[in-house]
């Protein structure tokens, strides 16, 4: 929302769909844009009608539409405008132009439910638009409601109820001042499940209202004037501050806008999206609703709950734009794999969060460590359970939080809950999280979003400081996550006189880890020859054990992700249990065998392997010639200490998934029905 800043229509989309792109990572299946539509002179007339554009497939089919439009004139100034735009992740209705958001509140033409079986299709004369993260789990039942007072629904997604029934709540109000934000407000008390939200409306022009329940939004300000405040007070729907506010209501009415002051907002669900703007952001609490009215921002919260903060501070981003850019990579996968030497230093330079010593000391007492998490996040659980028991001497389990949830597990005040999460927004996550809060255990975050969801409802963790990580298939969070646990159990025993030598072992293990991860990265070329020789089979098998499971489950979910071709992460201790059926000399078998205490074992697993034909390419020691004498080919990684090592052998099969997604042709940043962050259960 530019307020008092002159900005072309051409400059407005400009910035919508520059945010998009880089939000893109987020979902890519469908984009649209709602701008204001007059060609006036004044924008309060041009903000009384909407235009709608709308396009199946990534953000780049959106703007070669854009460009194709006629009709537009581009280069009519708005001093004050509104634009609110979406990229798409399907989960109620297939990716189509209708289905996809801002969703409109009106109802359909004629003549446009002809334009709804085109490719793309634009509306106008719409009073309410919005656009939705997230999943209304009663949309079903308001639905019926608003079809039982004569409202009719054109797409197959939730979102497009609360388009209808802000309409309706707006045509049934009580009083003609009904504020923009608290209609907002009384909408969101009829939703159930978790949103993200940012309306539009021709009947208050120039207005912005967003809120959020179980999902990230955040607020960029820009201003060329100095903001009188670094906070935003809260308000009651009543409009009073709540006590205890330092700043006074007058503060909080002229801030960033003493008559006809410049300022732009950028509502976002990612810091990415703004930052090329401003680094100065407001991240919002389930239940704020933020609205900005001529111009200035205010944020209401409906009722004062117990532990509320009385304000939002405005807070600076460290984020460099260089660091969403892909540089001189082909992708942003490459580039995050390519700066795993420095992210893992980043990550031992460490970053603890509000962890007291009272915290270590509860940690230390407890009575077992529940790691929980999703995906490739949950791989850095399994790869770093083995050193947490060791190092802790506590039971450790680790859990998918989906299945976690299914099961009810179990929690206990005195059981320490870790939610590893590379975006700390995972839906399945953060339920696991509020879960274990009720029940009293002490929850800590590892995530590497700083302001995130996670982070915040945590009592305590780490941010793992791997920088943005933007390729949908993980590769530097996870040897972030990685490092970052095992720095938590060195932690844990750090004045235990007998876990002494094994601590000096592994911090000698992490002082040289960069380096060896360069020879790794240095194998690139021979991991690009293997792609060549592989790309066209429809499955790879992995095998492995003790440290290096995990290893096989990332890198099988990895050729999974970006490839499509069928892989498993295998335990090479379970075999011959099953697996075993699948070999012969057509299937390819990658075994990561290296020299710890499971080697003898590993030893045997290739020996059943090669006996039924199969030809192993194994990934091992440099210096291992035994193994390489029964393998069809080796991948050789120096060696490191034990723990460690499941991050050398990794990096191979996530250069492998890279090589084979390009030699397959696939879009390796964008895997095809996937999404950076999932925040729907
Ligand atoms: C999605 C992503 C995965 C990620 C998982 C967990 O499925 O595509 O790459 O591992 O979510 O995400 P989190 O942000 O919680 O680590």
């Amino acid at each position: 929302l530019n307020y008092h800043v002159p900005r072309t229509r051409r400059e407005i989309l400009e910035i919508l769909l520059k945010g998009l792109l880089r939000l893109e990572y987020r979902g890519y299946d469908s984009a649209g844009v709602g701008i204001d539509g007059g060609n006036g002179k004044e924008w309060e007339a041009n903000a009384r009608s909407i235009q709608l554009i709308k396009q199946s497939g990534k953000v780049k089919a959106l703007d070669d539409e854009l460009t194709k439009q006629q009709d537009m004139d581009m280069d009519v100034e708005f001093d004050v405008h509104l634009g609110i735009a979406h990229t798409r992740w399907a989960t109620h209705g297939a990716p189509s132009p209708v289905n996809s958001h801002p969703q409109r509140s009106d109802k359909k033409s004629n003549e446009e439910c002809l334009l709804l079986k085109c490719i793309c299709v634009f509306f106008f004369f719409l009073e309410f638009i919005v656009i939705h993260n997230g999943i209304i789990t009663n949309y079903k039942d308001l639905q019926k409601f608003l079809e039982s007072k004569g409202y009719e629904f054109e797409s197959e997604t939730d979102t497009e109820t609360i388009a209808k029934l802000v309409k309706y709540m707006y045509d049934n109000r009580e009083s003609e001042d009904l504020s923009f934000a608290t209609l907002v407000e009384r909408v969101t008390q009829q939703l159930e499940g978790a949103f993200v939200l940012v309306f539009k409306s021709v009947h208050y022009p120039g207005e912005a209202v967003g809120t959020r329940r179980g999902g990230p939004l955040l607020i960029g300000v820009k201003s060329d004037h100095k903001l009188s405040t670094d906070h935003i007070p809260i308000l009651y729907r009543s409009c009073k501050l709540l006590v205890n506010c330092s700043l006074s209501q007058d503060t909080c009415h002229t801030l960033f806008a003493e008559e006809k002051k410049s300022v732009e907002y950028y509502f976002a669900s990612d810091a990415s999206a703004v930052i090329e703007h401003t680094n100065r952001v407001i991240f919002l609490e389930d239940d704020d609703v933020a609205a900005v009215t001529a111009g200035r921002l205010t944020i209401h919260r409906i009722k004062r709950t117990a532990g509320d903060h009385p304000a939002r501070a405005i807070q600076t981003l460290q984020m460099e734009l260089q660091q969403i850019m892909k540089g001189n990579y082909s992708s942003f996968m490459q580039k995050e794999i390519f700066e795993q030497p420095e992210s893992v230093v980043n990550t031992m330079r460490g970053r603890k969060r509000d962890m007291t010593t009272d915290h270590i000391k509860e940690i230390q007492r407890c009575r077992r460590l529940i790691l929980i998490a999703c995906g490739t996040s949950y791989h850095a659980g399994v790869a770093t359970r083995q050193v947490l028991e060791e190092l802790t001497e506590l039971p450790v389990m680790v859990e998918l939080a989906s299945d976690f949830l299914d099961r009810n597990t179990p929690v206990f005040r005195d059981d320490v809950c870790f939610f590893i999460s590379q975006s700390g927004e995972t839906a399945d996550s953060l339920m696991a999280l509020r879960y274990c809060k009720e029940r009293g255990a002490l929850t800590v975050g590892v995530t590497n979003t700083v302001g995130s969801s996670i982070s915040r409802e945590t009592d305590c963790g780490v941010h793992i400081n791997a920088g943005p990580e933007i390729g949908v298939a993980s590769t530097k969070a996870y040897t972030s996550q990685f490092v970052a646990l095992i720095m938590f159990a060195l932690l844990m025993c750090d004045d235990r006189i007998s876990m002494q030598p094994r601590r000096r072992e592994i911090i000698q293990g992490l002082r040289v880890l960069p380096d060896l991860i360069k020879e790794v990265l240095s194998l690139d070329d021979e991991i690009q020859r293997l792609a060549a020789e592989l790309y066209q089979q429809k499955s790879v098998l992995i095998m492995g054990r003790g440290y290096h499971y995990a290893t096989c489950l990332e890198g099988a979910l990895k050729i999974k992700e970006i490839t499509y071709m069928h892989s498993e992460g295998i335990l090479a201790g379970e075999l011959k249990h099953g697996p075993l059926a699948l070999v012969d000399k057509l299937m390819p078998v990658i075994m990561i065998i290296m020299r710890d205490h499971t080697y003898t074992k590993c030893q045997n697993a290739l020996q059943q392997v090669v006996a039924r034909a199969g030809r192993p390419i194994v990934i091992c020691d440099k210096d291992d010639y035994e193994t390489a004498k029964s393998s069809s080919r080796t991948i050789k990684v120096p060696h490191c200490v034990d723990c460690l090592q499941g991050i050398l052998s990794v990096i191979p099969l996530q250069l492998l998934s890279f090589h084979l997604a390009v030699l397959r042709g696939f879009d390796v940043d964008c895997p095809r029905n996937l999404a950076k962050s999932v925040t729907v259960e």
